[in-house]
Protein backbone atom coordinates (compact mmCIF):
# COMPACT_ATOMS: atom_id res chain seq x y z
CA UNK A 1 0.00 0.00 0.00
CA UNK A 2 1.16 2.99 -1.02
CA UNK A 3 0.22 6.77 0.04
CA UNK A 4 1.38 9.53 -2.30
CA UNK A 5 1.32 12.94 -0.96
CA UNK A 6 2.00 16.07 -3.60
CA UNK A 7 1.64 19.60 -2.85
CA UNK A 8 3.53 22.78 -2.65
CA UNK A 9 5.95 24.61 -0.19
CA UNK A 10 5.17 24.28 3.38
CA UNK A 11 1.27 23.34 2.38
CA UNK A 12 2.19 20.48 5.17
CA UNK A 13 2.88 17.81 3.26
CA UNK A 14 5.77 16.24 5.51
CA UNK A 15 4.07 16.77 9.01
CA UNK A 16 1.01 14.86 7.30
CA UNK A 17 3.07 12.19 5.80
CA UNK A 18 5.11 11.57 9.35
CA UNK A 19 1.20 10.97 11.08
CA UNK A 20 -0.02 9.17 8.13
CA UNK A 21 3.18 6.65 8.55
CA UNK A 22 2.70 6.88 12.06
CA UNK A 23 -0.49 6.04 12.42
CA UNK A 24 -0.37 3.04 9.80
CA UNK A 25 3.32 1.48 10.61
CA UNK A 26 4.33 2.49 7.48
CA UNK A 27 7.75 3.79 6.28
CA UNK A 28 8.10 7.39 5.24
CA UNK A 29 10.60 9.65 2.60
CA UNK A 30 10.12 13.25 2.35
CA UNK A 31 11.44 13.40 -1.05
CA UNK A 32 12.44 16.93 -1.31
CA UNK A 33 14.71 15.88 0.91
CA UNK A 34 17.14 14.21 -1.91
CA UNK A 35 16.91 17.07 -3.87
CA UNK A 36 18.14 19.18 -1.00
CA UNK A 37 20.70 16.14 -0.28
CA UNK A 38 21.91 16.69 -4.05
CA UNK A 39 22.10 20.89 -3.83
CA UNK A 40 24.01 20.40 -0.73
CA UNK A 41 27.15 18.80 -2.36
CA UNK A 42 26.70 20.64 -4.91
CA UNK A 43 27.23 23.62 -2.69
CA UNK A 44 29.72 22.08 -0.57
CA UNK A 45 31.66 21.47 -3.97
CA UNK A 46 31.84 25.11 -4.51
CA UNK A 47 30.05 23.83 -8.20
CA UNK A 48 27.33 26.44 -9.38
CA UNK A 49 23.89 24.67 -9.13
CA UNK A 50 23.17 26.02 -13.13
CA UNK A 51 25.72 23.05 -13.52
CA UNK A 52 23.58 20.38 -14.98
CA UNK A 53 26.48 17.77 -15.91
CA UNK A 54 27.69 18.19 -12.32
CA UNK A 55 24.33 18.01 -10.55
CA UNK A 56 23.40 15.01 -12.66
CA UNK A 57 26.17 13.35 -11.46
CA UNK A 58 25.87 13.94 -7.69
CA UNK A 59 22.19 12.55 -8.05
CA UNK A 60 23.87 9.18 -9.33
CA UNK A 61 25.72 8.99 -6.76
CA UNK A 62 24.20 10.43 -3.63
CA UNK A 63 24.61 8.75 -0.47
CA UNK A 64 20.97 8.60 0.97
CA UNK A 65 22.08 7.71 4.19
CA UNK A 66 22.46 11.10 5.66
CA UNK A 67 19.11 12.47 4.80
CA UNK A 68 18.60 13.50 8.20
CA UNK A 69 21.09 16.21 8.13
CA UNK A 70 19.52 19.37 10.06
CA UNK A 71 21.70 21.14 7.69
CA UNK A 72 19.22 20.38 4.48
CA UNK A 73 16.24 22.23 6.28
CA UNK A 74 17.09 25.80 5.54
CA UNK A 75 15.40 28.12 3.05
CA UNK A 76 18.58 28.49 0.93
CA UNK A 77 18.45 24.78 0.34
CA UNK A 78 14.83 24.75 -0.70
CA UNK A 79 15.73 26.97 -3.01
CA UNK A 80 18.18 25.25 -4.42
CA UNK A 81 16.78 22.44 -4.54
CA UNK A 82 13.95 23.48 -6.69
CA UNK A 83 16.84 24.65 -8.95
CA UNK A 84 18.60 21.27 -9.59
CA UNK A 85 15.21 19.05 -9.68
CA UNK A 86 14.45 21.36 -12.84
CA UNK A 87 16.54 18.85 -14.58
CA UNK A 88 15.81 15.83 -16.11
CA UNK A 89 18.65 13.98 -15.50
CA UNK A 90 18.74 14.51 -11.91
CA UNK A 91 15.24 13.45 -11.33
CA UNK A 92 15.70 10.33 -13.60
CA UNK A 93 18.84 9.45 -11.22
CA UNK A 94 16.44 9.99 -7.93
CA UNK A 95 13.72 7.36 -9.30
CA UNK A 96 15.05 4.27 -8.77
CA UNK A 97 15.61 4.75 -4.77
CA UNK A 98 12.11 6.49 -4.60
CA UNK A 99 10.48 3.55 -6.49
CA UNK A 100 11.81 0.77 -4.29
CA UNK A 101 11.09 2.76 -1.15
CA UNK A 102 7.43 2.64 -2.36
CA UNK A 103 7.68 -1.39 -2.00
CA UNK A 104 8.72 -1.34 1.40
CA UNK A 105 6.34 -3.71 3.50
CA UNK A 106 3.53 -3.33 5.05
CA UNK A 107 3.33 0.38 2.98
CA UNK A 108 5.17 3.66 2.48
CA UNK A 109 4.13 7.32 2.61
CA UNK A 110 6.17 9.69 0.11
CA UNK A 111 6.03 13.09 -0.07
CA UNK A 112 6.79 15.63 -2.92
CA UNK A 113 5.87 17.19 -5.99
CA UNK A 114 5.76 13.68 -8.33
CA UNK A 115 4.43 11.28 -6.34
CA UNK A 116 1.35 10.57 -7.88
CA UNK A 117 2.06 11.51 -11.36
CA UNK A 118 5.67 10.12 -11.74
CA UNK A 119 7.12 7.99 -9.45
CA UNK A 120 4.10 6.05 -7.95
CA UNK A 121 1.68 6.78 -10.61
CA UNK A 122 -0.57 3.23 -9.36
CA UNK A 123 -0.83 4.46 -5.17
CA UNK A 124 -3.60 3.12 -4.00
CA UNK A 125 -4.38 6.59 -1.97
CA UNK A 126 -3.23 10.41 -3.75
CA UNK A 127 -3.55 13.47 -1.40
CA UNK A 128 -2.89 16.78 -2.90
CA UNK A 129 -2.49 19.33 0.03
CA UNK A 130 -2.78 22.90 -0.61
CA UNK A 131 -2.77 26.53 1.32
CA UNK A 132 -2.86 29.69 0.51
CA UNK A 133 0.62 31.22 -0.18
CA UNK A 134 0.21 33.64 3.11
CA UNK A 135 -0.77 30.72 5.41
CA UNK A 136 1.94 28.76 3.77
CA UNK A 137 4.37 31.64 4.55
CA UNK A 138 3.12 32.60 7.73
CA UNK A 139 3.98 28.36 8.72
CA UNK A 140 7.16 28.48 7.23
CA UNK A 141 8.11 31.93 9.08
CA UNK A 142 7.43 30.22 12.71
CA UNK A 143 9.08 27.25 11.20
CA UNK A 144 12.32 29.39 10.81
CA UNK A 145 12.01 31.72 14.13
CA UNK A 146 11.77 28.50 16.28
CA UNK A 147 15.05 27.20 14.51
CA UNK A 148 16.51 30.15 15.00
CA UNK A 149 17.01 30.94 11.50
CA UNK A 150 16.46 34.83 11.08
CA UNK A 151 13.64 35.40 8.61
CA UNK A 152 11.79 38.10 6.63
CA UNK A 153 7.96 37.11 6.50
CA UNK A 154 7.42 39.14 3.09
CA UNK A 155 10.88 37.49 1.65
CA UNK A 156 9.20 33.90 2.76
CA UNK A 157 6.74 34.53 1.00
CA UNK A 158 8.17 36.19 -2.23
CA UNK A 159 10.50 32.79 -1.92
CA UNK A 160 7.23 30.76 -1.94
CA UNK A 161 5.42 32.47 -4.64
CA UNK A 162 8.83 32.22 -6.74
CA UNK A 163 9.06 28.29 -5.65
CA UNK A 164 5.55 27.42 -6.64
CA UNK A 165 6.11 28.96 -10.16
CA UNK A 166 8.89 27.15 -11.01
CA UNK A 167 7.74 24.33 -9.80
CA UNK A 168 4.73 24.58 -11.90
CA UNK A 169 5.66 25.92 -14.88
CA UNK A 170 9.04 23.35 -15.53
CA UNK A 171 8.95 21.16 -18.73
CA UNK A 172 9.82 17.94 -16.17
CA UNK A 173 7.67 16.66 -13.56
CA UNK A 174 5.39 20.15 -13.02
CA UNK A 175 3.87 20.48 -9.92
CA UNK A 176 0.06 19.24 -10.41
CA UNK A 177 -2.67 17.15 -8.92
CA UNK A 178 -2.57 13.46 -10.93
CA UNK A 179 -5.88 12.99 -12.22
CA UNK A 180 -7.07 10.87 -9.64
CA UNK A 181 -5.98 12.40 -6.73
CA UNK A 182 -8.08 13.61 -3.49
CA UNK A 183 -6.64 18.06 -2.89
CA UNK A 184 -7.16 19.05 0.37
CA UNK A 185 -6.83 22.67 1.38
CA UNK A 186 -5.80 23.06 4.78
CA UNK A 187 -5.64 27.09 4.69
CA UNK A 188 -8.03 26.93 7.75
CA UNK A 189 -6.74 23.50 9.25
CA UNK A 190 -4.28 23.10 11.70
CA UNK A 191 -1.63 20.07 11.83
CA UNK A 192 -4.46 18.30 13.89
CA UNK A 193 -7.20 18.82 11.78
CA UNK A 194 -5.63 18.43 8.99
CA UNK A 195 -4.22 15.08 10.16
CA UNK A 196 -8.05 13.86 10.79
CA UNK A 197 -9.55 14.84 7.62
CA UNK A 198 -6.52 13.64 5.26
CA UNK A 199 -6.89 9.91 7.48
CA UNK A 200 -10.84 10.42 6.55
CA UNK A 201 -9.53 10.68 2.90
CA UNK A 202 -7.79 7.41 3.23
CA UNK A 203 -9.99 5.55 5.22
CA UNK A 204 -12.87 5.80 2.71
CA UNK A 205 -10.93 5.98 -0.63
CA UNK A 206 -9.23 2.11 0.83
CA UNK A 207 -12.85 1.01 1.59
CA UNK A 208 -14.05 2.39 -1.76
CA UNK A 209 -11.42 0.22 -3.93
CA UNK A 210 -11.41 -2.89 -1.28
CA UNK A 211 -12.24 -5.73 -2.78
CA UNK A 212 -11.38 -4.45 -6.32
O1 LIG B 1 9.50 21.54 2.34
P1 LIG B 1 9.35 22.30 1.06
O2 LIG B 1 8.03 22.01 0.42
O3 LIG B 1 9.68 23.75 1.16
O4 LIG B 1 10.43 21.79 0.06
P2 LIG B 1 10.79 20.30 -0.29
O5 LIG B 1 9.61 19.43 -0.32
O6 LIG B 1 11.94 19.90 0.55
O7 LIG B 1 11.28 20.46 -1.80
C1 LIG B 1 12.31 21.35 -2.18
C2 LIG B 1 12.28 21.48 -3.70
O8 LIG B 1 12.59 20.19 -4.27
C3 LIG B 1 10.91 21.84 -4.27
O9 LIG B 1 10.71 23.23 -4.43
C4 LIG B 1 10.89 21.12 -5.61
O10 LIG B 1 11.43 21.93 -6.63
C5 LIG B 1 11.82 19.95 -5.42
N1 LIG B 1 11.11 18.68 -5.33
C6 LIG B 1 10.72 18.07 -6.50
O11 LIG B 1 10.94 18.61 -7.58
N2 LIG B 1 10.12 16.85 -6.48
C7 LIG B 1 9.85 16.23 -5.33
N3 LIG B 1 9.26 15.04 -5.36
C8 LIG B 1 10.20 16.86 -4.11
C9 LIG B 1 10.82 18.09 -4.14
O1 LIG C 1 6.36 19.42 3.90
P1 LIG C 1 5.81 20.80 3.65
O2 LIG C 1 6.83 21.76 3.16
O3 LIG C 1 4.61 20.78 2.75
O4 LIG C 1 5.26 21.37 5.03
P2 LIG C 1 5.61 20.94 6.55
O5 LIG C 1 7.06 21.01 6.73
O6 LIG C 1 4.90 19.69 6.86
O7 LIG C 1 4.87 22.09 7.37
C1 LIG C 1 5.40 23.40 7.47
C2 LIG C 1 5.09 23.96 8.86
O8 LIG C 1 3.70 24.25 8.96
C3 LIG C 1 5.43 23.00 10.00
O9 LIG C 1 6.03 23.75 11.03
C4 LIG C 1 4.09 22.47 10.44
O10 LIG C 1 4.03 22.17 11.81
C5 LIG C 1 3.14 23.61 10.11
N1 LIG C 1 1.79 23.17 9.74
C6 LIG C 1 0.70 23.87 10.18
O11 LIG C 1 0.86 24.85 10.89
N2 LIG C 1 -0.58 23.50 9.81
C7 LIG C 1 -0.77 22.46 9.02
N3 LIG C 1 -1.99 22.11 8.65
C8 LIG C 1 0.34 21.74 8.56
C9 LIG C 1 1.62 22.13 8.93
Amino acid sequence: MIIAIDGPAASGKGTLGKRLAEHFGFAHLDTGLLYRAVARVLLDRNVPLEDREAAAEVARTLDVSHLDDSRLRGAAMGEAASMVSAYQPVRDALLAFQRQFGTRAPGAVLDGRDIGTVVCPDAEVKLFITAAPEERARRRHLELQSRGEQAEYEAILADIRRRDERDMNRSTAPLKPAEDALTLDTTHLDADAAFRAALDLVERKRSSTAGR
